[in-house]
């Protein structure tokens, strides 16, 4: 793994690729990175079923692993679910936690969304929380209220960490093809440290917790979104299933932080 403010670029690749295409697909984004070290925390999560794979593939690159998702109960009688040991097991280092995907397809709610960051920080895994507003609640003018709540009740009683990531990711904005403005993601990332000020003092903000963007980034746009000092990196779907797009992606950003 690369330093810790290096800017993040983790690839989410939800239900969309076999184990055997996973596979190929680390293989490519593998081989497509240049063989020096980049200032660029890389990451990728893939399906369940595809992570041993994908993991052997990475085993010896700067690139991590990362889980879309875990149970909240530790181990036990839950037919389907996957706990954070396994996680662990399988050599996870994040956990993307509350997706608006599962949030809208899985009825997830923010009860689940503290009880999971709470026991994947408790086994050691950096929790990616997702937060954002769908169209009609901006429609509504409901953003602001929506991300403050969305934030504080996934973080209550959530004290001993030593790092947190935070993704704004507006749900109308995913999978659209066209990002947000980069100023409104920075003013909705500014309201997300605003609402973290009222839970942990500033050294523990500048120093443990890390904002991301996530919305219909690529290789052509992300830069615009890592160009400030709000923004600490990206969180990318559809452009990540892409080899291509998602070298392109890290080659644009290792130019222009370095
Ligand atoms: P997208 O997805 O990049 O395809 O818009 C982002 C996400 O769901 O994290």
């Amino acid at each position: 793994m690369a330093g810790v403010n290096f800017p993040f670029v983790i690839g989410n690749w939800k239900m969309n690729l076999t184990p055997y295409e996973s596979e190929t697909v680390a293989k490519k984004i593998v081989a497509g990175l240049p063989p020096e070290g980049l200032p660029i925390e890389i990451g990728i999560c893939p399906s369940y079923p595809a992570m041993e794979r994908v993991q052997r593939v990475i085993a010896k690159t700067s690139i991590t692993l990362g889980s879309q998702n875990m149970f909240w109960k530790e181990d036990g009688s839950y037919t389907g679910e996957v706990s954070v040991r396994m996680l662990k097991d399988m050599g996870c280092h994040y956990v993307i936690i509350g997706h608006s995907e599962r949030r809208i397809h899985l009825r997830e709610t923010d009860y689940e969304v503290n009880k999971k960051i709470r026991l994947a920080l408790q086994y050691g895994l950096v929790p990616i929380l997702c937060v954002g507003e769908k169209f009609e609640e901006r429609q509504d003018g409901k953003r602001d209220v929506v991300i403050m709540e969305e934030v504080a009740n996934a973080l209550k009683g959530v004290d001993k960490f030593s790092q947190l990531i935070i993704a704004y990711e507006p749900v109308w904005v995913i999978g659209r093809g066209e990002a947000i403005e980069p100023n409104e993601a920075c003013s909705a990332i500014g309201l997300i440290r605003y609402t973290l000020k009222d839970i942990y003092p500033q050294k523990t903000i500048d120093d443990k917790i890390k904002l991301l963007y996530g919305g219909s980034i690529d290789d052509k746009n992300i830069t615009d979104f890592v160009d400030n000092e709000e923004i600490n990196g990206v969180l990318v779907g559809g452009s990540s299933l892409k080899p291509e797009v998602y070298i392109g992606m890290i080659n644009n950003l290792a130019k222009h932080v370095s």
